[in-house]
């Protein structure tokens, strides 16, 4: 029986990639700081759910933490890193954006490093990160957000680049999704929102074939596209 543990997996996206894997006949192990909901989850599952409370912000506590879930499971072949956190916050006030960088940023850093350590020592495993389209460009609505995913994004691509570079056998996987229908997509002009259902199994067929990269749904490519090629002139004027 294959192995996986999902850093925030109470709700949306990540609570869905639960849920497939169970179906599928994962053993998994789910983390979050709302263990009513941990909890739920788990009965759900028929108890083929692990659960641990979890808070990516607090560092010095974060790897011990997670040693512990890693022991229960005794090897771990895939890690989903979904928590994350994402506030519209054009007026900048310091409380929200430190409070987006202290989660997106140096919580999930500690858990992508945790993690990729433990795969060296096993000598196996694949980290899946969950950023985002908005990784790619600064955004004027959520300027901490956007930044935390470009910073995501590029940890994960520095990672593999060691991976394969010190040729460990270690897969990584960028998960980049547009809008799914979760309490994170927020604000006004939302489209090709996807229901959790469809991203979920996307995403769950790009771990499978283990991808470097993936847009979630499948369309979002497109916009991707188009937002790597928009002339900072353009971007200024949205
Ligand atoms: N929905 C979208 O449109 C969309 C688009 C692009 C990217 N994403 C990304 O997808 C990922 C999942 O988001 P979602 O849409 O599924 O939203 P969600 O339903 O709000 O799920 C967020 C998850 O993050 C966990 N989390 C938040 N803060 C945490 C903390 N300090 N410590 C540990 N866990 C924490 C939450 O668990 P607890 O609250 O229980 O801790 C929850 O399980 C995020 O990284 C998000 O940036 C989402």
């Amino acid at each position: 029986m294959k192995k996986a543990i999902i850093i925030g997996g109470t709700s949306g996206i990540g609570r869905g990639l639960a849920e497939k894997l169970v179906d599928n006949n994962w053993l998994v192990g789910i983390t979050g700081r709302r263990t009513k909901l941990l909890e739920e989850v788990k009965e759900k599952s028929n108890n083929q759910i692990l659960i641990l409370e979890h808070d990516v912000t607090e560092i010095d506590s974060s790897d011990v933490k997670l040693d512990s879930l890693f022991r229960k499971l005794k090897n771990v072949d895939l890690v989903i890193v979904s928590s994350g956190i994402s506030e519209l916050n054009q007026a900048l006030e310091w409380e929200i954006e430190n409070r987006v960088i202290q989660t997106n940023v140096n919580g999930i850093a500690k858990v992508y490093e945790f993690v990729f350590s433990k795969f060296k020592e096993q000598t196996y495993g694949h980290l899946v990160g969950i950023s985002s389209i908005a990784s790619i460009r600064g955004n004027r609505y959520c300027p901490s957000y956007s930044a935390s995913k470009a910073f995501q994004t590029n940890y994960l691509e520095a990672l593999r680049c060691m991976a394969k570079n010190e040729k460990l056998n270690i897969k990584i996987t960028d998960v980049q999704p547009g809008f799914v229908d979760t309490p994170m997509a927020k604000g006004d002009g939302l489209f090709w929102v996807a229901p959790v259902s469809k991203a979920v199994d996307q995403i769950y067929s790009a771990i499978l074939k283990k991808k470097r990269k993936v847009y979630i749904t499948k369309r979002w490519r497109l916009i991707a596209m188009i937002m790597k090629l928009a002339p900072a002139w353009l971007l200024e004027k949205m």
